[in-house]
C-alpha cells in the first residue's frame, strides 16, 4: 500500500522548524474493522469562578460590589470628598429598595462641589470607544434637589462619558442611561456624583457593555464566550471545583441562591479569595449574576451537555472537611432532585415552573450530575451511596459522576475505585495536575482499565511547568504537547474515557490565583494559550470512531515522544490523524491504511512555536496557534511532522 496515489502530493521537499530526521515514522491505520465509538461528550470544558473567571470575567458586569453587599460594604468603592466639611458617604440599611439587598450608600452633600463614590471595577473597567455601556442604579433623593451625574473616567482622570440621572424621586426607582466612551481604556473607573446640597441614597450601581453574548442585557462577556464557543465543547462542567464545596458548609455553592432577580442573589465570599496565601484576593466575592439558569443557557448556546456539580454534604477536605450530620444528607439529595426538576421538569412541576418563568419552558436536557468535587474517604462513600440510591429510583436517566479524589493515584484514589463503582457511580471523575512528563508517560494509563466498570471522566487536568499550582507555572507549548499526547491515550480508550476537560479554564491577568489556565484575559482582550489550541483541535477533529494505529520505524528516543491518535469521521468519510511530535526533530510520517489504498490528504494543520517554551501572551497573543502546514507532503510522500508540534491531518477515505 502506498501513502498517496496522487503525484501532486509527492516530492514537496523540505521541512519546517527543527532538524529533519533521517528516520521517519510508519503509521499503519487499521480502518478495516469498526473502531471504538468516541462519545460526542469526549472533549468538554470545566468552568469555575476562580481567577476572576466569573465575576470580573465571563459575567460582564463591570462594577464590583454593585449592591454594597460585600462584608465591607464599601469595598471596591472610594469616597470622592472635596472635604469632609462638605458632606459624607455612609452605609445604611433602613428602608432598602429590597430587603434581600439591605445595604446601600447614603450620600449627604452640604455644598455645591461634586461629592460621591467611585468604583474601579475588577482591576479597572474595560471600555471601548466603539461600544456603548448600559448603566443602571437604584436611587432615592431624600432631600434637596442635587444634580446626579454618573461619569466614566479614564485611568488618568479625563472624562470619557457622562450622564445626568434627572428622574430620581423621593422613592427608590431604577434609573438607567446608555454611555458611549470617547476612548478605549483598560483601566477606567466610574463616579457617581451628587452636585449640590441634598441627601441621596444609591444602590445596585451596574454597568454592562450593551454588546454581550447574544445581546442579552446583563449577560456574559461576548469575547470570552466566543472563545468558549470556538472550543466546541461537548459538555460544560460547572460551577466548580472547590467553590462547590466551600471551606466550610455555609460557604458551599447553593444553586437555589443563584436564580431569579440578580438583586436578590445573595453575595458569597469566593473560596479563592483566601485560599492561596501567595495570591490573596480579598475583594473576590460571588455575586451569582452568573447563576444556574445562565449556566444552563450557556450550555444550550454552546451545544454542550450540562454537567452541574452539587455539594454532597461535605466542605472542602483540604480545608475544614466539615460534614453535614448524617440525618441531613437527605437535604442535599433533595437539592439535587430539585435541580433535575429545574433543568428537565415539565413547566407544571414546581421547579420546572421556575425555569419556565425565567424564560425557558423547554427542558435543558441535563443527563449528568456531579456528586461532590474532590471528595474522598468513607464519609464520601456514605453520602454518594445515598444520592445513588435515590437517583436510581427517581432518575435512572441521570448519570452520576463520582469523585475519584484529588490525585490520579495513591490510596485515596484506589479506595475510591474500590468502593464507588459498586455504589452506582456512572463515571469516575479523575483529576490530575502534574509535570509534563507525567502526561507524556501516561498515554497507556487507560489501556488496562476494566471495560465493564464505570467510565472515566478526566474532569481536571493540566501540565504544570514548575509544580502544582505554583505561581511560576507557564502555559508553554511543551505543556500543551504533553496534554495532547495524553489526549491521544484518552481517545484510544474512548470506550472507557467518556469525557475530559482541562482546568482551570480562565484567568484574569491581574487577579488570578492559579496558573496555568486555558484562557487568559484582561479587561479588553483575550489570549488563547497553546493548551487552548490543543483542546480546540481535538474537539473540532474528534471523529466518531477511534481506530487502532501502529507506529513503526522510529528510533527509541523518537518513540518516547511521538504519539498518534486515529479516528474515523463517518459522516464525512474521512480519516483524522492527530500526531504529536514532542522531539526536536522533524519526523516524516508515512501513512498507510489497512483498507484504503488511496489516502488523499484534505487538510493539514500544525500547532507549533519557537521551541518547547513558546507561549502566547498579551503582547504576542498569536505566537503559537494552529496554521496550515506550509509543505504538507515531503520527500517520498511522507508528511513532515515539525519538531515540537501537534499536527492534525484529515484524509479522504476512498476506494473501500
Ligand atoms: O482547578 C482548580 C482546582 O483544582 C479546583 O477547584 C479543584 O477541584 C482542584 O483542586
Amino acid at each position: 500500500m502506498r501513502l498517496f496515489r496522487h503525484r501532486r502530493w509527492l516530492a514537496l521537499a523540505g521541512c519546517a522548524i527543527g532538524v529533519l530526521s533521517a528516520r521517519g515514522a510508519g503509521l499503519l491505520v487499521h480502518d478495516a474493522a469498526p473502531g471504538r465509538a468516541i462519545s460526542p461528550t469526549m472533549w468538554g470544558a470545566f468552568f469555575e469562578d476562580i481567577n476572576f473567571g466569573g465575576d470580573g470575567g465571563l459575567y460582564a458586569e463591570l462594577i464590583k460590589n454593585r449592591g454594597f453587599e460585600f462584608p465591607d460594604p464599601l469595598m471596591g468603592w472610594n469616597q470622592l470628598h472635596p472635604s469632609l466639611a462638605q458632606g459624607d458617604v455612609t452605609v445604611r440599611t433602613d428602608e432598602p429598595f429590597d430587603a434581600a439587598n439591605p445595604h446601600y450608600a447614603e450620600i449627604v452633600s452640604t455644598a455645591k462641589a461634586p461629592l460621591g463614590l467611585a468604583n474601579g471595577g475588577f482591576r479597572g473597567i474595560g471600555l471601548r470607544a466603539t461600544e456603548t455601556y448600559d448603566l443602571s442604579s437604584y436611587v432615592r433623593v431624600r432631600s434637596g434637589h442635587p444634580d446626579l451625574i454618573v461619569r466614566l473616567y479614564s485611568h488618568d482622570g479625563s472624562v470619557l462619558a457622562e450622564t445626568h440621572l434627572s428622574d430620581a424621586t423621593a422613592n427608590w426607582s431604577k434609573l438607567g442611561a446608555r454611555l458611549a466612551p470617547s476612548e478605549d481604556d483598560e483601566h477606567a473607573w466610574l463616579a457617581f456624583l451628587v452636585v449640590g446640597p441634598g441627601v441621596v441614597d444609591v444602590d445596585f450601581v451596574s454597568l454592562f457593555p450593551t454588546h454581550t453574548w447574544k445581546g442579552r442585557p446583563g449577560g456574559l462577556r461576548a469575547d470570552l464566550v466566543q472563545a468558549l464557543d470556538d472550543l466546541h465543547p461537548g459538555f460544560l462542567r460547572f460551577p466548580g471545583g472547590c467553590i462547590v464545596e466551600g471551606s466550610v458548609l455555609p460557604r458551599r455553592y447553593q444553586w437555589k441562591n443563584t436564580i431569579g432577580p440578580v438583586e436578590r442573589r445573595k453575595v458569597l465570599v469566593d473560596r479563592w479569595n483566601y485560599e492561596f496565601l501567595h495570591r490573596p484576593t480579598p475583594d473576590y466575592f460571588q455575586s451569582f449574576g452568573l447563576g444556574f439558569y445562565e449556566y444552563f443557557q450557556l450550555c444550550e448556546d454552546l451545544g454542550a451537555q450540562p454537567l452541574p456539580v452539587v455539594n454532597c454534604g461535605m466542605a472542602c477536605q483540604f480545608n475544614s472537611g466539615e460534614l453535614c450530620p448524617p440525618d441531613q444528607i437527605s437535604h442535599y439529595v433533595q437539592d439535587a432532585l430539585d435541580l433535575v426538576e429545574f433543568a428537565n421538569g415539565a413547566p407544571d412541576t414546581p421547579w420546572g415552573r421556575r425555569r419556565a418563568e425565567l424564560g425557558h419552558p423547554a427542558p435543558f436536557g441535563m443527563r449528568f450530575l456531579g456528586v461532590g468535587n474532590e471528595q474522598w474517604g468513607q464519609d464520601y462513600f456514605i453520602r454518594f451511596e445515598q444520592f445513588s440510591r435515590v437517583f436510581k429510583q427517581r432518575h435512572p436517566e441521570i448519570t452520576l459522576v463520582a469523585a475519584a479524589g484529588p490525585q490520579p493515584d495513591g490510596p485515596l484514589f484506589r479506595a475510591a475505585w474500590a468502593n464507588l463503582p459498586g455504589l452506582g457511580a456512572g463515571l469516575m471523575d479523575e483529576h490530575c495536575y502534574a509535570a509534563a512528563d507525567w502526561f507524556f508517560d501516561q498515554t497507556h494509563r487507560y489501556d488496562h482499565y476494566s471495560r465493564s466498570g464505570p467510565g472515566v471522566f478526566m474532569g481536571e487536568y493540566a501540565a504544570q511547568s514548575v509544580a502544582i499550582a505554583s505561581p511560576l507555572n507557564r502555559n508553554t507549548l511543551q505543556g500543551a504537547l504533553a496534554e495532547a499526547a495524553y489526549m491521544t491515550g484518552l481517545e484510544h480508550n474512548s470506550d472507557v474515557v467518556r469525557m475530559a476537560s482541562y482546568a482551570p479554564l480562565m484567568a484574569q491577568k491581574d487577579a488570578w490565583q492559579w496558573t496555568p489556565d486555558l484562557i487568559w484575559f484582561d479587561n479588553l482582550s483575550v489570549v488563547r494559550t497553546p493548551d487552548y489550541y490543543v483542546q480546540e483541535l481535538f474537539a473540532r477533529n474528534r471523529g466518531d470512531e477511534e481506530l487502532a494505529c501502529d507506529l513503526s520505524d522510529l528510533t527509541a528516543s523518537q518513540a518516547r515522544r511521538f504519539y498518534v491518535a486515529a479516528a474515523r469521521d463517518t459522516g464525512h468519510h474521512q480519516l483524522i490523524l492527530k500526531i504529536v511530535n514532542a522531539t526536536d526533530q522533524v519526523i516524516p510520517a508515512m501513512i498507510r491504511s489497512d483498507r484504503h489504498p488511496d489516502l488523499q490528504l484534505l487538510s493539514s494543520i500544525g500547532l507549533r512555536g519557537d521551541g518547547p517554551n513558546a507561549e502566547n501572551n498579551f503582547v504576542h497573543p498569536h505566537d503559537v496557534e494552529p496554521r496550515p502546514l506550509a509543505e504538507p507532503v515531503g520527500n517520498g510522500g511522507a508528511v513532515p511532522v515539525p519538531a515540537h508540534s501537534l499536527v492534525v491531518l484529515r484524509l479522504a477515505l476512498e476506494g473501500s
